[in-house]
């Protein structure tokens, strides 16, 4: 479509001033349909100046979603290798779990400008405003070192955190198990799920569901949560953001299934984690009680020293901050 190709070029040159006659030489077509198509564009809701006598020019801050763009970043092999774009959808994570994925090819992504029922862990709902964060899934097919899900979404973890680090230049922390947060504030929910068949009821492939809070945050979350926007006052990101969350995915994956690296990924997850010494609340099914996080095991456990002064490997369940 002529306007998705005039917004690709516009994007690769944003903040700057692109003429009429430039983008009409470019795709071959006349100036009036690069002016229909700069119509439908702002349409859609992007962020387009005429500046008279001089041309079209995409604000910086114009945040669109756009496969074109992010493509153009991607330098992974097998993750983005394919990728759906949705205006809205219930949930991403749902929705690869409701298509057949059998003839789907692992590292396949699909991505929602909103979702009506974003899913968080345990139940909870994770709201995902229209255009105001990054919400995705990548189903991933990996045979046998995908039966540990707490691993992957360790990886899933360091990956958005390198991310957000190098778009942003901020410091992203991380939260056991998959968390993230800036400022002492939550920015990112992972929510990773295993899709089970065949009789021995062996997991046959994962979806690893990513939301990043990119723009405003709802009031009612205003305490607990924050935003790209609201830490570093960038916008117009979410494409660089989901093509590097890829890459860097991708890197991530391939260090623990092909080079066994599980111990420098434990580390790099340690070095974010910004609970390390303090006290935290666990619940537990026979007592709740505080303890003290010391750090990760070479299977992604939580280690803790609890208020007897006894050291437990947490692995199921979720802590809760003294101050949350
Ligand atoms: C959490 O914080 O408990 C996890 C939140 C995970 C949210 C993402 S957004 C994309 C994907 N689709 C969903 O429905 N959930 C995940």
């Amino acid at each position: 479509m002529l306007k998705n190709k005039v917004l690709y070029i516009l994007e690769q040159q944003k903040g700057d001033i692109v003429t009429g006659g430039q983008l009409a030489g470019v795709l071959g077509v006349s100036r009036n349909a690069v002016w229909k198509a700069i119509g439908l564009l702002r349409n859609d809701g992007n962020e387009i100046l005429s500046i008279p006598n001089k041309g079209y020019k995409l604000m910086d801050t114009n945040d669109t979603l756009s496969v074109n763009i992010i493509e153009n970043v991607l330098t992974t092999d097998f993750i983005g290798k394919k990728i759906v774009l949705l205006p809205t959808i219930h949930s991403t994570n749902q929705y690869l779990k409701e298509i057949d994925t059998a003839n789907i090819d692992s590292g396949f992504v699909v991505i929602a400008d909103e979702q009506t029922s974003g899913r968080g862990r345990r139940g909870r709902a994770f709201l995902s405003t229209k255009s105001q964060g990054v919400y995705l899934s990548i189903l991933l097919k990996l045979g046998s070192k995908q039966q540990d899900t707490r691993l992957l979404t360790i990886c899933a973890a360091v990956a958005v955190s390198k991310a957000i680090e190098k778009v942003c230049g901020i410091r992203a922390d991380i939260k056991w198990v998959n968390d993230i947060f800036c400022n002492g504030k939550k920015i990112c929910g992972i929510l990773t799920e295993a899709t089970i068949s065949g009789e021995l009821l062996e997991i046959s492939s994962v979806i690893v569901g990513i939301g990043i809070n990119t723009g405003s945050v709802p009031a009612e979350l205003a305490n607990i949560a924050t935003s790209l926007q609201e830490v570093s006052g960038i916008r117009g990101i979410r494409n660089q953001l989901i093509a590097e969350v890829l890459n860097e995915f991708e890197s991530v994956i391939v260090d623990y299934t092909e080079h066994g690296k599980t111990q420098e990924i434990i580390n790099y997850y340690t070095s974010r984690l910004f609970i390390i010494g303090k006290p935290v609340y666990l619940p537990d099914i026979a007592h709740d009680y505080t303890a003290t996080v010391i750090g990760i095991s070479d299977i992604g456990a939580l280690i803790v020293k609890d208020d007897r002064g006894d050291i437990q490997h947490i692995t199921t369940g979720e802590i809760k901050l003294l101050w949350e």
